[in-house]
């Protein structure tokens, strides 16, 4: 192994908000946080060190991306997915959450449809609100321990719905979505005209044999009425450079697009989201080749641990993302008591399950994107609050979240 992902660092009094905040959010400083859906490790080097060194010339004018950031693009997608995408296709954004945000501006208007797929990424609920277009829930069904899209009513809602917001893969129940699957799902929206809002953020984090298919790549239909979303935000913990790379290969999305974003002047990008993404890209193959058996040992020490000491607690066997889904549901808990049985008792920050939506009760979002050690430390702390026989004292919730997070 070349690099070292034992290596706890201390991310405390650096503003992030999975170590910083926690009594804004939970109401509690003394927590153990794997919850915020960015990992603990650091960039490697390859990525560090072009960051330095842009940072060292000192000068931050406006800056465009290079023919070099695009062709470092095409090259990832390329080996990675066997996507072979063009220039002009991409699109960058400061991040997912305002691509799929524009998208449903312009391409919908108020009180159009738009399908989700619960329990899922809260932001996707939130913009379909926020937008005032119409929520379509298609919750997605637990059959023996795995996930699965409910194909008849997915044709339900889609005869009333505009565009489809898909995770892929899925945030927070971490399937991949098959190659059967995919082309059953761009049949649908073929056959109602729906735009999809594809949001691949977590294509890297894929677990053997499973293989991440850009939703475009399915058939040519799909490809003209999909906006795909990538990032190195997630594979490589860069999100807070702020830097997503849309692909969008039908032209009259693509132009309509990127006017909105230049009526925003959102199409120049922040300095070191450019270059951390074309380092990530160019040169960071290696590290995600490593990460991915150790989080995959992470999972393991999570099921193992769980199953030994506290059967209560299962876990959904991951495909992919460094997220974990864990069925709390034998500890016959609300909602409620379950998140102050993790926060009062536990002294850990998870994400409660019920925030992303109907099928999300009884379920708690670890994430494991961090030092074993720091796995095995929440374990730990669960172990012990199971053993507190002591009344599950609801408080009255967190304090107040800063407005910026
Ligand atoms: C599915 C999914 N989409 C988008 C995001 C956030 O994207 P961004 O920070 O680029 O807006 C996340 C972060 O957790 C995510 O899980």
């Amino acid at each position: 192994m070349k690099y070292d992902f034992n290596k706890q660092i201390d991310r405390v009094n650096t503003s992030c908000i999975k170590w910083d905040y926690l009594n804004a959010f939970f109401g509690k400083t003394e927590l153990h946080a794997m919850w915020v859906a960015d990992m603990d490790f650091k960039a490697p080097p390859e990525i560090l060190i072009p960051i330095v060194q842009r940072a060292a010339h000192g000068v931050f004018g406006y800056t465009a991306k290079s023919d070099e950031f695009y062709s470092t693009v095409i090259g990832w997608f390329k080996r990675r997915y066997n996507w072979l995408i063009k220039k002009e296709w991409i699109v960058t954004t400061p991040g997912v959450v305002p691509a799929l945000n524009l998208a449903m501006q312009e391409f919908t208007k108020n009180g159009d449809g738009i399908i989700i797929q619960s329990p899922v990424y809260f932001p996707f609920k939130d913009s379909v609100e926020l937008n005032h277009r119409k929520l379509l829930d298609n919750p997605l069904v637990l059959k023996n321990g795995h996930y699965e899209i409910d194909w008849q009513d997915l044709e339900k809602k889609a005869e009333s719905a505009k565009m489809f917001l898909f995770c892929s893969p899925h945030n927070p129940v971490s399937r991949v979505w098959t190659a059967k699957e995919l082309e059953r799902l761009g049949n649908v929206c073929e056959r109602y005209n729906l735009l999809v809002f594809s949001d691949e953020i977590h294509a890297d984090i894929i677990f053997k044999p499973y293989k991440h298919i850009p939703t475009a790549t399915i058939s040519k239909a799909l490809s003209n009425r999909t906006i795909a979303a990538f990032a190195t935000s997630k594979t490589f913990n860069l999100a807070g450079l702020q830097l997503s790379v849309n692909i969008i290969p039908n032209t009259n999305i693509r132009n309509k697009f990127k006017l909105a974003l230049e009526r925003l002047h959102l199409n120049m990008s922040n300095i070191f989201g450019i270059v951390g993404t074309q380092a990530a890209y160019k040169y960071g193959e290696q590290w995600l080749d490593e990460l991915l058996p150790y989080l995959w040992q992470n999972y393991l020490t999570v099921k193992t641990f769980l199953q030994e000491n506290i059967p209560e607690i299962s876990v959904i066997e991951p495909e992919g993302t460094f997220l974990l889904w864990l069925d709390c549901r034998k500890l016959a808990l609300n909602d409620e008591e379950l998140a102050a049985f993790f926060v009062q008792k536990a002294s850990l920050a998870l994400t409660n399950g019920i925030m992303f939506g109907p099928g999300g009760d009884g379920f708690m979002r670890m994430n494991i994107g961090c030092p074993r050690q720091c796995v095995l430390k929440g374990l730990e702390s669960i172990k012990i609050a199971m053993a507190d026989n002591s009344p599950i004292i609801i408080d009255s919730g967190p304090a107040n979240a800063p407005d910026d997070c």
